[in-house]
């Protein structure tokens, strides 16, 4: 094998101490649509994912479980384990930080950065979100509390071991410009190179075992264990058998590894600083991709609105799925989950346009050569528009895949299958059959669509293997072995007389059933407050002066709004107002809100609203005509 056809990628090893959900799948899902990819391309493939499992926030689960760590670990790291087969996920090794071989290589980590003098001794006192597994700085902190779990930190005083990572700042910054693509897509370098224009603190990375048992034990004193983020990240290197094992001279210098923006920072500097301290070289490129958000807000547990993989599979089948997840999200950008955005694509993308191709043209097959691939004849200028049209898709499916754009090798994918589409409205088979001169068209024109149904399977195998199986079963080839993409640069593979067989439908059409809204609850007051809390919100009137759907949402209007001052918010609003019946109108917003943003827009303040009697919405106005900018008490 080609010394340099090696492809190693990692997804987060993930926290314990919740299920895996749509986010989670994600990730993996990716790392696999890769590795199949790399796979199909003649590369020697290594994909792992895993669970993390030591720390504050691992140890506190269990206890709210009534469970020791090591039984609770066991039991929610199986539920990693046994869902990735599920989801067809192809991953070649499950790393636990609890394995014995992880252990011993974080504890020879932890040794070599000792003795190189990278690790000291000293007091720290900080904010400390358990949450995060982190201090944080003053200046991070929001009105005093965790910018991401909105809760206050504690402050902890105590000696620790730190890890020297000032020392790299300077490297790191340079090796970043001298390798642009170490941390892509370009917003999440450019993060990583903003934090590193201030200078650089020193990590803390241990606990007293007097506060904490359930970690890595320090080697050279037994009375720590090491910080989790120093344990868990060196799983990268242990999964391939660093310091001895023959697959990490393999594959290291080939890692790829895939996260979410929530951790680039421990991925985009802890761990480069600390390869470098330990004498390892750099992986080889940080891939980050954003957030799945559902219907507009943060997924959370306490919003009651997680979604759990399982679930949409059982109801839309596997493939939809991941199609959906690499279709709908651009790498680096969040996205918007929604049943009914998923409901759409089965039934445009999937059961349209690729389950009616391969099903109209197996159809013919059977009808008009008795399930029989037919011999071509000479083509014709016709045929040249999907032998060309196949072969840009290759070519752009090839580059895209390396962009890391999936969604736009997915439209490559899906131009070609439309060329397909077209192809048979324009020459019309139905026509050629009736043809008594029989001049081979039919033939021809049978044959190219064959060949370019053989084609599509390869082209969706890494996105969904299983319908790409059910299309070659059905065109004959069911006994090839694998997907390589060396089977299809040139124009015939599929060979006159192989056996054609009608299938199922592929995807059959689904209808979107809104869930019934629940029954109104009888009164249930949240707990009081202060009046001085109240007065924290600041409620004004605000006058609508422009109002339009924002694109691609079926709930969300843009509104401008003169609320004392010209600005943008965005509401849930449009399946009960239109745009033009909000122009003019004066409604209630909260001003003083965290600006967040709804499907790319930016909104800046939140409209007040109640159930209507009939159902829907219904806006808190006036009665009088207000002044906009009026404060609202
Ligand atoms: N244990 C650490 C990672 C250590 S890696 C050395 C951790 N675990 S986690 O369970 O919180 O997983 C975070 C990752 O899960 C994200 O980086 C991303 O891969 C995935 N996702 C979790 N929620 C997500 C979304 N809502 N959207 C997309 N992916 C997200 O952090």
């Amino acid at each position: 094998m080609n010394a340099q056809k090696v492809f190693y990628v990692t997804t987060p090893i993930y926290y314990v101490n919740a299920s895996p959900h749509i986010g989670h799948a994600y990730t993996t899902i990716v790392g696999d649509v890769m590795s199949r990819f790399y796979r199909m391309s003649g590369y020697d493939v290594f994909f792992m994912t895993g669970t993390d499992e030591h720390g504050d926030k691992i140890a506190e689960a269990a206890r709210k479980n009534n469970e020791t760590p090591k039984s609770f670990t066991d039991r929610i790291s199986a539920q990693f384990r046994n869902l990735w087969p599920q989801l067809a996920v192809t991953n070649d090794y499950f790393i636990r930080t609890t394995d014995e071989n992880h252990v011993r290589t974080v504890q020879y980590i932890l040794q070599k950065v000792y003795d190189s003098g990278d690790i000291y001794f000293g007091e720290y006192g900080g904010h400390y979100c358990v949450g995060c597994e982190r201090f944080y700085t003053e200046t991070e902190l929001v009105d005093g509390k965790c910018p991401d779990h909105q809760t206050e930190p504690e402050f902890r005083k105590e000696s620790n071991y730190f890890f020297k990572m000032s020392k790299y700042q300077q490297w790191l910054i340079g090796y970043i410009h001298d390798n642009p693509d170490f941390i892509r897509p370009e917003r999440y370098r450019n993060e990583v190179l903003a934090f590193l224009q201030q200078p650089l603190e020193d990590l803390c990375i241990s606990r007293p075992k007097t506060r904490l048992t359930w970690g890595i034990e320090i080697p050279w004193n037994k009375e720590y264990v090491t910080y989790v983020w120093f344990d868990a990240l060196i799983n990268y290197v242990t999964g391939i058998g660093y310091p001895d094992g023959k697959d990490f001279g393999k594959y290291w210098a080939a890692s790829e590894h895939l996260i979410a923006k929530d951790i680039v920072k421990p991925h985009g500097i802890y761990w480069p600083t600390m390869l470098k301290s330990a004498g390892i070289g750099p992986y080889k490129n940080l891939n980050v991709h954003g957030y799945w958000n559902v219907d507009a807000s943060k997924m959370s547990k306490s919003l009651g609105n997680v979604v759990r993989p399982l679930d949409l599979k059982d109801k839309y089948g596997l493939d939809a799925f991941r199609y959906f997840l690499l279709r709908d999200m651009v790498f680096g950008l969040d996205s918007s989950f929604s049943e009914e955005a998923l409901v759409q694509r089965i039934n445009s993308d999937l059961a349209n346009d690729l389950g009616n191709l391969v099903s109209r043209v197996v159809a013919m097959d059977v009808k008009y050569f008795k399930g029989k691939v037919p011999a071509p004849k000479a083509a014709d200028e016709a045929d040249r528009k999907i032998t060309e049209a196949a072969a840009k898709t290759l070519g752009e499916v090839e580059q895209f895949f390396r962009e890391l754009t999936f969604h736009k090798v997915l439209i490559s994918i899906w131009e070609f299958i439309n060329v397909a589409n077209k192809y048979i409205v324009e020459n019309e088979p139905w026509t050629l059959a009736k043809d008594p001169a029989k001049s081979g068209r039919l033939e021809t024109v049978i044959y190219n669509l064959m060949e370019s149904l053989r084609l599509t399977a390869y082209f969706v195998y890494p996105f969904m293997p299983d319908t790409a199986r059910k299309i070659l079963d059905q065109i004959g080839l069911a006994d090839v072995k694998e997907f390589r993409f060396d089977d299809i640069r040139s124009w015939g593979g599929i060979k006159p007389g192989a056996a054609v067989t009608r299938g199922e439908a592929l995807f059959p059409r689904v209808e979107y059933k809104k869930e019934e809204e629940a029954p109104s609850k009888k009164f249930e007051m949240l707990p009081e407050i202060a009046w001085d809390d109240f007065g924290k919100i600041d409620l004004r009137v605000a006058k609508v002066m422009e109002a339009e759907a924002v694109p691609k949402s079926a709930k969300l209007m843009k509104l401008k709004i003169d609320c004392g001052e010209v600005r943008t918010i965005v509401a849930g609003i449009l399946q009960d107002y239109k745009p033009e019946e909000m122009v003019g109108r004066s409604i209630v917003v909260v001003v003083n809100l965290k600006p967040t943003k709804l499907m790319g827009v930016e909104s800046r303040g939140m409209l007040l609203a109640t159930d209507a009697e009939k159902g829907g919405l219904a806006l808190v106005g006036f009665d009088k005509e207000p002044v906009p900018g009026g404060k609202v008490r």
